[in-house]
């Protein structure tokens, strides 16, 4: 294994006017794990605490592993998936062999390694504390938390006199506890309570300053990613997930992507590998760059370590060249990338990545100027088709209004309500693989409640109207689109999926006008399965 020089390495660019300009772009090597958990079989019967530690420390044993493997390739920070130590489906009471109570570590400063008998029952935050002592590398791991209330004094204490918390813990490379973070947006955890308030927790790392931490579902609420991203101005994030991929809009991988391009912060993500619950998608995204594992197909866990570059502002050398890389959320990106900006990619040199599958945004095909419908003149309506050929179709438990593709280009619209999605599109490829524009705007309901405002271009699974909006990962067809939607809120997460879960983004995105938002992506290498523009009316949740 090569040693490799981590701080801030020198690049030097050549421009045309053979001005040499010497910039530096300091980064930091992460990880990421995804793990096949090892599951108790029979999670609705309570274990005593030996047998539930004799069951965690299967999973212990395999994140020391991978957490060694990791140091040996210079990471300096390591993330490990939700659930991945005591796994699912628990009921209130038989979890209860499982939990340890984490102390506040904005309270209390302690070491389990170095001070194992301080704080009784901790074995496994004592494992974990020791692994990132003894690899020199900053942890994030997911556990059961319990804290015990007073249900006399505390409105929000449960009956039973505890808290239990479904709580990522992080520890510096000398096996301190850094920061507790109890998820706060609960996707039907019986076992687990919602805090009583939600936190806003940061950890600070001498090599790229801060970090954020939410779990899983969380990444589909204001609260509190939204609040540490756009108030307190967090530009990187740790992300223990279990999510099961949901396609073609929320497949894992697919929606980590538009959450780090959107928001414009780096995301390391954390999945578990669970084959039979449609569990994994792990990666480590940066707005330009993704190194990143889907595989439904091998049942086991994954590695993956990657060069990043730092985002927090405050580490950031004053002057053009940093202020460039500070992004503003939901603006979207220009086509135009700046100098800092094919800095920051290059340094997330694909070469250091341990992944199957990659993209380079590099990898941009020359377009031809087009004297199609752009969709800077959707106003040549003459073109547009209208709404007379529109149907209703299911998409992942929504009743979306669909229009069909048909031909090799055109331009279509469609609405739902006040939203109004307008496509421009150019096809090659099979003629019979049926393509749909789909507008939604409404109140999800299902596995979770939400308000959405969603224009999405979908392969149909099959040549029926009624299959648009199924789940399928492979199209042959390429669609060069200009895709834009009018819509009510701010909050747009743009996304494009190829064949085989490859992932790819917009060539450019952002606001036209106050309220409508556009993408558009030409040259893709694959055909296309999804193009979505996914919006959140957050403020619209409790309708
Ligand atoms: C856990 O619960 C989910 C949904 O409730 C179910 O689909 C899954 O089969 C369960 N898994 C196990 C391991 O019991
Ligand atoms: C409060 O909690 C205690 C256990 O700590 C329990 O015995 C008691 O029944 C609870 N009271 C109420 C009103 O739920
Ligand atoms: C251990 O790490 C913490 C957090 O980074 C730091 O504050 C503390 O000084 C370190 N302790 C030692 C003994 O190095
Ligand atoms: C979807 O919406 C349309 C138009 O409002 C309605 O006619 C249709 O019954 C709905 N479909 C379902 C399955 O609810």
């Amino acid at each position: 294994m090569a040693v490799l020089i981590l701080t801030g390495a020198i690049v030097a660019l050549f421009l045309s006017e053979s001005l040499v300009v010497k910039a530096e772009v300091r980064s930091y090597v992460a990880a990421v794990y995804e793990h096949r958990v090892i599951l108790n079989p029979e999670p609705h019967v309570p274990n005593e605490r030996e047998a539930a530690l004799a069951h965690m420390s299967k999973n212990l044993d395999v994140f020391e592993v991978q957490a060694a493997s990791a140091a040996r390739q210079a990471a300096q920070i390591i993330v490990f998936p939700e659930d991945g130590i005591q796994g699912f489906n628990f009921t209130r009471t038989s979890i209860a062999g499982y939990l340890e109570t984490v102390p506040d570590p904005r309270v209390v400063t302690w070491n389990p390694c170095t001070e194992p008998d301080r704080f009784p029952n901790t074995e496994v935050l004592q494992r974990l504390s020791c692994m990132a002592q003894k690899n020199h590398l900053f942890l994030v791991a997911n556990m059961p938390d319990r804290q015990d209330c007073d249900n006399l004094t505390d409105p929000h204490c449960p009956p039973d006199g505890r808290y239990q918390f479904n709580t990522d813990v992080v520890f510096s490379d000398n096996g301190t506890l850094i920061a507790r973070y109890h998820k706060q947006n609960l996707y039907f955890e019986a076992a687990f309570d919602t805090p009583p308030e939600c936190e806003h927790i940061t950890f600070t790392t001498p090599f790229a300053g801060k970090f954020g931490v939410f779990t899983c579902f969380d990444t589909l609420f204001y609260e509190p990613v939204l609040t540490l991203v756009k108030d307190m101005g967090v530009r990187q994030f740790v992300f223990p997930t279990a999510w099961m991929n949901q396609l073609p809009l929320l497949a894992a991988v697919q929606f980590q992507q538009s959450f780090s391009y959107a928001t414009g912060i780096t995301l390391l993500a954390a999945n578990i590998q669970a084959k039979d619950l449609g569990m994994t998608g792990s990666g480590i995204f940066t707005p330009w760059h993704a190194v990143c594992h889907h595989d439904m197909e091998r049942e086991t866990g994954k590695l993956l370590v990657s060069k990043v570059p730092v985002l927090d502002p405050s580490m950031m050398e004053d002057g053009e060249e940093s202020s460039r890389l500070k992004l503003i959320p939901f603006s979207g990106h220009s086509k135009h990338r700046s100098r800092s900006e094919e800095l920051a990619e290059e340094h997330a040199d694909p070469s250091w990545s341990m992944s199957g599958s990659q993209f380079d945004v590099h990898e941009q095909k020359k377009s031809t100027e087009s004297d199609h419908c752009l969709a800077e003149d959707l106003g040549c309506s003459e073109r547009v088709i209208s709404e007379a050929n529109t149907f209703n179709s299911i998409m992942m438990y929504d009743n979306f209004t669909f229009v069909p593709l048909r031909g090799v280009e055109g331009n279509l619209k469609v609405c739902d309500g006040s939203l109004c999605c307008h496509l421009w599109f150019q096809r090659s490829g099979p003629e019979e693989e049926l393509y749909a524009l789909g507008a939604f705007q409404g109140l999800h309901v299902v596995h979770g409640t939400y308000y959405l405002e969603v224009c999405a271009l979908v392969r149909c699974t099959g040549t029926e109207f009624g299959s648009c909006g199924g789940e399928i990962e492979n199209a042959q067809t390429v669609v060069d689109f200009r895709l834009q939607g009018t819509f009510s809120t701010p909050h747009i997460y743009p996304g494009v999926l190829g064949s085989e879960m490859t992932l790819d983004r917009p060539d450019e995105s952002g606001w036209e006008s106050k309220s409508e938002f556009y993408m558009t992506r030409k040259g893709m290498a694959t055909g296309l399965v999804t193009a979505v523009l996914y919006g959140r009316v957050y403020e619209k949740d409790d309708e």
